[in-house]
């Protein structure tokens, strides 16, 4: 008889690569009368819980928001507390990621994060840099817009430097993202019940489903992301094509 497969065969059919909007940490503390440093504390555990789900869903790239470049504007002690989940992420979860053979990419500017902190995401961007099983990739100090200037600035040097020719097209500015080499994203998740990309992945959003959960982050887990994935399958993507012959009609007749 053939051995056990130590992890269970995964569907198909559902999303690769899957982005999320961790949003809601301050509203799940205020609910309980927390301070809302204990919502971001949670919203670590809850991505831990949402990392190790995702594969026996079939998802082989998870995307999180985790800091956005306009997350400075808050007030100096939150954003310090914020600074403080990437220690606390990567001090408590490091071996284990590793042991699961995930690897680990920081997205965004690394200029203006703090020194121990820029170090840590190095490090730990070394670390896992040989594992494929699974890729988590944190957007921190990450914008949208930024990310698109920084890939079309990246081009330029190529061809001042004459590493590249001709016009900047798609498949060149896509190749400087901090996105480059991951699977296209499927979907694009927000929690908290806000319906907005508040700057996150503008570019790769163009032909990714949306789905927004109104659980805060601090509660998410397992079964949220077994709803993405149900609803993911029940889409049409048509990529500007014609519906599949066997699709529902997306709008009812009268
Ligand atoms: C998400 O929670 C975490 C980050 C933005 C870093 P928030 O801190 O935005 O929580 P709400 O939206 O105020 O509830
Ligand atoms: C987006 O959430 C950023 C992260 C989740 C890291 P915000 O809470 O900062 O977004 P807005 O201000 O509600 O648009
Ligand atoms: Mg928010």
């Amino acid at each position: 008889m053939p051995a056990k497969p130590s992890h269970p065969a995964a569907p198909t059919d559902g999303p690769r690569h899957v982005a999320l909007i961790m949003d809601g940490n301050g509203r799940w503390a205020q609910a309980r009368g927390l301070p809302r440093a204990m919502g971001h504390r949670e919203g670590v555990q809850a991505l831990k819980r949402t990392v190790q789900a995702a594969p026996a869903l079939g998802i082989t790239c998870l995307t999180v928001f985790g800091f956005s470049t306009e997350n400075w504007s808050r007030p100096a002690e939150e954003v310090s507390d914020l600074m403080g989940l990437v220690r606390t992420y990567v001090a408590s979860d490091l071996k284990r990621l590793e042991r699961e053979g995930v690897r680990v990419r920081i997205l965004g500017r690394r200029a203006g994060l703090p020194a121990d902190i820029a170090a840590i995401i190095d490090r730990t961007e070394a670390t896992t840099a040989h594992n494929d099983r699974f890729t988590l990739q944190v957007a921190f100090n990450y914008g949208g817009r930024a990310d698109i200037v920084d890939a079309a600035r990246r081009h330029v040097d190529r061809v001042l430097a004459g590493e590249a020719t001709g016009p900047l097209d798609e498949q060149a500015l896509g190749a400087g993202l901090s996105t480059a080499g991951a699977p296209p994203v499927d979907v694009i998740v927000r929690t908290s019940g806000e319906q907005r990309l508040s700057n996150f992945l503008l570019w790769e959003a163009a032909y990714a489903e949306l789905v927004y959960q109104h659980v805060l982050w601090p509660d998410y887990g397992a079964e949220a992301l077994a709803d993405v994935v149900e609803q993911y399958r029940n889409r049409d993507r048509r990529f500007g094509g014609r519906a599949a012959p066997n699709a529902a009609p997306a709008l009812a007749a009268g």
